[in-house]
């Protein structure tokens, strides 16, 4: 099942956001609650606002922070997914290391989807005999790309690993991304998108599911995909 909530800005999605993870330290128990972030430049601003607006208010201790993809470059590098959500999100509201797995984009890329993929294995509870994530934070891309699985390289939505070495397919950019399975066995994945430009994708995907882009084939095996957007970006829907 699909679900569309329209907001009037990147703040409102945040503050859904926020929410959505209130909901999930409010579970009952104490076991670890595993988050998979996106990176792009949209969640640069969701972190931000979060971070200003809740601070240590979600610094849950059962919160463990993953990334959906990772750029194959050092972590400080500015292209580094970690490196923002750590500066803008993860540093100022205190969550420790340990509850912090980053991709390490400076490793080798197949060696790196090796040792991530065991950690996650280490680390999350399964499911359909497939690690399962609490919640899966995605974004778009303008080619209908999700974490780095791109039009030129559908076969990870169906990869038999849980992470796999994409290659961006216009500046070559090695990435580490989770593959279709296991982001699909998430127990809710979380689409952020917002702008005009993202319309007719959005459009494309959400509402046509248009096979031939990678985000159409995402959908949880049980659960819902929920797409948070703006009005700009859902000016075709
Ligand atoms: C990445 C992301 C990627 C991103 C989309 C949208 O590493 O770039 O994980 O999938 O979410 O490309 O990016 P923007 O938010 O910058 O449009």
């Amino acid at each position: 099942m699909t679900t569309v909530k329209i907001f009037p800005d990147i703040n409102a999605i945040a503050g859904e956001l926020a929410e959505l993870l209130f909901g999930l330290a409010s579970t009952p128990g104490k076991q670890p609650i595993h988050i998979a972030l996106s990176g792009g430049n949209t969640p640069k601003l969701i972190f931000n606002y979060l971070a200003e607006t809740y601070g240590t208010k979600l610094a849950n201790k059962r919160f463990h922070f993953w990334w959906g993809d990772e750029r194959c470059v050092p972590p400080a590098d500015d292209e580094c997914n970690y490196k923002w959500t750590y500066e803008l999100w993860l540093k100022p509201i205190g969550i420790a290391f340990e509850n912090i797995h980053r991709i390490e984009g400076e490793r080798m890329p197949e060696e790196e989807a090796i040792r991530y993929s065991q950690q996650i294995s280490h680390w999350l509870p399964v499911s359909n005999s497939i690690p399962r994530f609490d919640l899966n934070l995605l974004g778009l891309g303008d080619d209908g790309h999700t974490a780095s699985i791109f039009p030129t390289n559908m076969e990870l939505l169906h990869s038999e690993n849980w992470c796999e070495v994409a290659s961006h397919p216009i500046t070559g950019q090695k990435r580490v991304t989770l593959t279709g399975r296991v982001i699909n066995n998430s127990s809710a994945i979380v689409f952020v998108a917002t702008g005009s430009g993202k319309a007719q994708m959005i459009k494309n995907v959400a509402i046509d599911s248009k096979s031939e882009f990678p985000a159409s084939h995402i959908h949880p095996s049980s659960g819902e995909a929920i797409w948070l957007i703006d009005n700009d970006a859902a000016g075709l829907i």
